[in-house]
């Protein structure tokens, strides 16, 4: 950031108000996810980074679950409610007395512009330092639809016409307005507290701000920028656009910080996502949020991972899901088709094939065969199943939770466990094999006889 602008002083006010109507959905706007968080999370992470001394976040009625998200991000950005929506300068007016409280720079950014960066907004105030009293983030979209226009003079910005009031030619242009302003503190308030509603919507309309300036023999200027900077996210097309810029922010972030990704194209991450050194993420794979990868690990393809913590040297997948409270221990294994939830995998252990292991701790080295399963449900509640360190259990066991296998213990092949087992004990709990000598050659014979149906009654 410029020396001058960092000794400035800064409110910004985030308008999040809108309901999103072009999203078609019962979720408030600014909730929607990209990249495993909500966009008013991105734009809040963005505003913390880039050295602001005060927020505010302007919110609709009843957008509780708005208000609590800000607070997670940012305990301390005041909220204020927008009691009717009738337009972007309207919303900013709501935090009319956080503005008269009075700071160098005023920044009005918006809720759907998750991609901003925080030297993106450091840029955009830059001109309040250099004299100018309003400056916007511009840029040339691909698909202009939707976005104000800006109309210049030069190097001076004259107006901002929406484009449901743009002429023909207006529309034209293709400079729009990334909806980012900055105004110097002094004259913010009286800009706009002059803003009228005369316009097709009957909106108060920020951008009129910039005629107003004007008006008032101040300078307003635009700062251009890249489309992905200040993409708006008005429709569920626009989400997805923002995604796979997000996307392509975070493969690059990682692949920088040294991540072997063989085909990053294809690897989702979150924005928490955590990668040690010399991790490998083969073709396919799917973080969700809150994981961490320690040094070495190697996630195979077509895994599915989701709040777990992967240890050193790891081995996932392929075919694996580590749901919420996952934790591998060093060296551990977790091969295909193994689901993980709430569970400790303590250092060594092995579930290779075929497994769910849910709510349980399984020591150190131990050993879970091909098809083993935790029973963790009774159907109104969950239980837990304790493994011990270096226990052996066959393939294809239940163990019905809650319930305790000792350390060293051996389970035998297809066991329904219901009791626990002592340490280093061999528990069986299985029906008895019998056989019944020349019983399939009988059944043949009786086919060949022209039986369709053979009554099989020894069984
Ligand atoms: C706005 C700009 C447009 C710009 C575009 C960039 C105006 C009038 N238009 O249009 O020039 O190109 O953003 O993305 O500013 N909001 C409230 N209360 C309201 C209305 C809106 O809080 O009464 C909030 C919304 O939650 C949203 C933001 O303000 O986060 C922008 O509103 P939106 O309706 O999306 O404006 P656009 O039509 O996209
Ligand atoms: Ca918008």
């Amino acid at each position: 950031m410029e020396a001058r602008t960092r000794s400035r002083t800064c409110l910004v006010i985030v308008l999040a108000a809108g309901e999103g109507t072009r999203m078609y959905s019962a979720r408030p706007k600014v909730l929607h996810a990209v990249a495993g968080r909500s966009l008013l999370t991105h734009v809040l992470d963005a505003v913390a980074k880039s050295g602001v001394t005060a927020t505010a976040v302007v919110i609709g009625p009843g957008q509780d679950e708005v208000a609590a998200e800000a607070g997670r991000v940012l305990p301390g950005a005041a909220i204020f409610t927008q009691r009717e929506r009738r337009g972007t300068a309207h919303a900013a007016l709501a935090a009319k007395s956080a503005i008269e409280r009075g700071a160098d720079d005023i920044l009005i950014v918006y809720g759907d512009t998750p991609l901003i960066r925080p030297a993106t907004l450091s840029r955009l105030r830059a001109p309040l330092a250099g004299g100018a009293a309003l400056a916007v983030l511009s840029f040339r979209p691909a698909d202009p639809t939707g976005y104000g226009r800006l109309v210049m003079q030069g190097e001076e910005l004259i107006a901002i016409r929406e484009e449901a009031d743009a002429s023909a030619s207006e529309r034209a242009i293709a400079l729009c307005n990334g909806g980012l302003m900055a105004l110097a503190g002094n004259g913010a308030l009286a800009i706009l507290e002059r803003i009228g509603d005369h316009n097709r919507k009957r909106e108060f309309y920020l951008t009129d701000a910039v005629e107003i300036a004007r008006g008032m023999k101040l300078r307003a200027v635009a700062v251009e920028v890249e489309e992905d900077d200040v993409r708006g996210i008005n429709t569920k097309s626009q989400l997805a656009e923002a995604e796979t810029v997000a996307q392509q922010r975070l493969r690059r972030a990682a692949l920088d910080a040294g991540v072997t990704l063989i085909a990053p194209e294809t690897v989702f991450l979150s924005s928490d996502t955590k990668f040690g050194r010399d991790v490998v993420v083969e073709p396919y794979v799917i973080f969700g949020g809150k994981v961490t990868v320690e040094d070495g690990a190697v996630i195979h393809s077509f895994s599915h991972l989701v709040g777990a913590h992967v240890g050193k040297g790891v081995s996932v997948g392929p075919f694996a899901r580590l749901r919420p409270g996952t934790r591998l221990g060093e060296g551990s294994r977790i091969g295909n088709f193994v689901e993980v939830k709430e569970a400790v995998i303590e250092a060594g252990a092995k579930a290779n094939h075929l497994s769910y292991i849910g709510d349980a701790f399984v020591g150190a080295n131990a050993n879970i065969g091909a098809g083993t399963i935790t029973c963790n449900y009774d159907g109104a509640d969950k239980h837990r199943t304790t493994i011990g360190k270096d226990a052996f259990i066959g393939s294809n066991s239940a163990l019905v939770a809650p319930v305790e296998i000792g350390e060293g213990a051996y389970v035998g092949t297809g066991s329904v466990i219901t009791e626990n087992v002592p340490p280093d004990a061999l528990a069986l709990a299985r029906g008895r094999q019998t056989i019944k000598e020349g019983w399939a050659s009988r059944l043949r014979g009786l086919k060949s006889l022209g039986r369709k149906k053979a009554p099989v009654r020894e069984q």
